[in-house]
């Protein structure tokens, strides 16, 4: 996983540094950036499916793919954070998470930019390239630093987010957007961030950060408290502290 999350990187890279070029272009570069998401999914297909003839791939650009070993799924975004990538703005994720019947076994979250390597395993702690990491140990509400996803052009529930921002950012230090939903759920695994949630997300935004969480010894529960996050499409995540707190938030806004 982590092989292939770098190779996918190493072309990011070299095409990153030409998105920064087309900014001034009219067109912008929006079907350059579309190519390099295609590119870079196409290579970590071709790495996983030889190091794992059969497995299934539910990846953003191909949709789902069903292999022939029906109790292993690749989980694939080759590249989170498109449109801070699209504004030349370094901050995005290689990531990639293996579901083995029904639950997140491993995980990868690769920032190509600080090279950083997210990565855990079920059962075996998250670690940053071979640190362990842990969430952070900040209690209070008025001391702890949130993420969160905004909804944006034809994407989300515009009137609720700015409820649920309304509950939150009385109540914090502050509340951050950074645009990579794969990184915020790692940064969290990391306590940089105290906690995150967002709704509307697809699988391949969150799937290895449930893990990369869970194993930094934080809680993840869907934005509602459930325990179905994949399906539901939501997130909140949090130390065992901050996370009923951040979701008492959100249900107020309710
Ligand atoms: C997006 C990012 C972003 C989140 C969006 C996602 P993409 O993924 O994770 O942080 O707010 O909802 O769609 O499109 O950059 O792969
Ligand atoms: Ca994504
Ligand atoms: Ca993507």
């Amino acid at each position: 996983m982590m092989d292939a999350a770098r190779k996918a990187a190493r072309g990011l890279v070299r095409d990153f540094g030409e998105v920064a070029e087309l900014q001034v272009s009219k067109k912008g570069p929006a079907d350059f950036v579309s190519a390099a998401d295609l590119k870079a999914e196409q290579l970590i297909f071709e790495v996983l499916s030889k190091a794992r003839p059969g497995y299934g791939f539910l990846a953003e650009e191909r949709g789902m793919i069903e292999g022939t070993d029906k109790t292993h799924t690749w989980i694939v975004d080759p590249l989170d954070g498109t449109t801070n990538f699209l504004h030349a703005i370094p901050h995005f994720a290689v990531n990639i998470a293996l579901e083995r019947a029904g639950s997140i076994v491993a995980a990868v979250t690769y920032n190509p930019i600080t090279h950083e390597m997210f990565w855990a395993e079920k059962g075996k702690g998250a670690y940053v390239s071979d640190k362990r990491i842990r969430v952070a140990a900040r209690t209070r509400m008025d001391e702890a630093l949130i993420g969160s996803g905004i909804p944006f052009l034809g994407h989300g529930q515009h009137g609720k987010f700015l409820k649920e921002l309304h509950q939150v950012t009385q109540r914090v230090a502050g509340v951050r957007r950074f645009g990579s939903a794969a990184l915020d759920l790692a940064w969290v695994a990391a306590g940089r961030l105290d906690a995150f949630w967002e709704r509307d997300l697809k699988p391949w935004d969150m799937a290895a950060g449930l893990l990369l969480v869970t194993e930094a010894g934080g809680k993840v529960t869907d934005a509602d408290g459930g325990e179905d996050m994949l399906a539901q499409g939501s997130v909140c995540a949090g130390n065992l502290e901050l996370h009923p707190q951040l979701l008492e938030r959100l249900k107020a806004a309710a």
